[in-house]
């Protein structure tokens, strides 16, 4: 299990204990983070699963992949650290990440 922390916009933090393997977006589903709609499935569809990767990971996460780029074209407020929560496949390399929820997605 690795130890995921997902903050949504109001601050309220929800950590979670997730599955390797398994997507950053479906973990926030499963918990009902507010903000994460996920409306493609996790396909790299929609763009309305949209994260910023907590500074600190963001190197560790690394960059979106073509696909996930032009996708993220359609986000909100798009930063250098925004990804695609469906895109981000935890592992133990990823134990103790920290996402946040942005403001709204697109
Ligand atoms: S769930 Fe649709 S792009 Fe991530």
């Amino acid at each position: 299990m690795t130890k995921l922390t997902i903050v949504a916009n109001d601050g309220t933090k929800f950590e979670i204990d997730a599955e390797n393997g398994s997507t950053v977006m479906e973990n926030a589903i499963r918990n009902a983070v507010p903000g994460i709609e996920a409306e493609c499935g996790g396909a790299c569809a929609c763009a309305t699963c949209h994260v910023y990767v907590d500074n600190e990971w963001s190197e560790t996460v690394g960059a979106p992949e073509v696909m996930e780029e032009d996708m993220l074209d359609f986000a909100f407020d798009v930063r250098p650290t925004s990804r695609l929560s469906c895109q981000i496949k935890v592992s133990d390399e990823l134990d103790g990440l920290v996402v946040h929820v942005p403001e709204r997605q697109a």
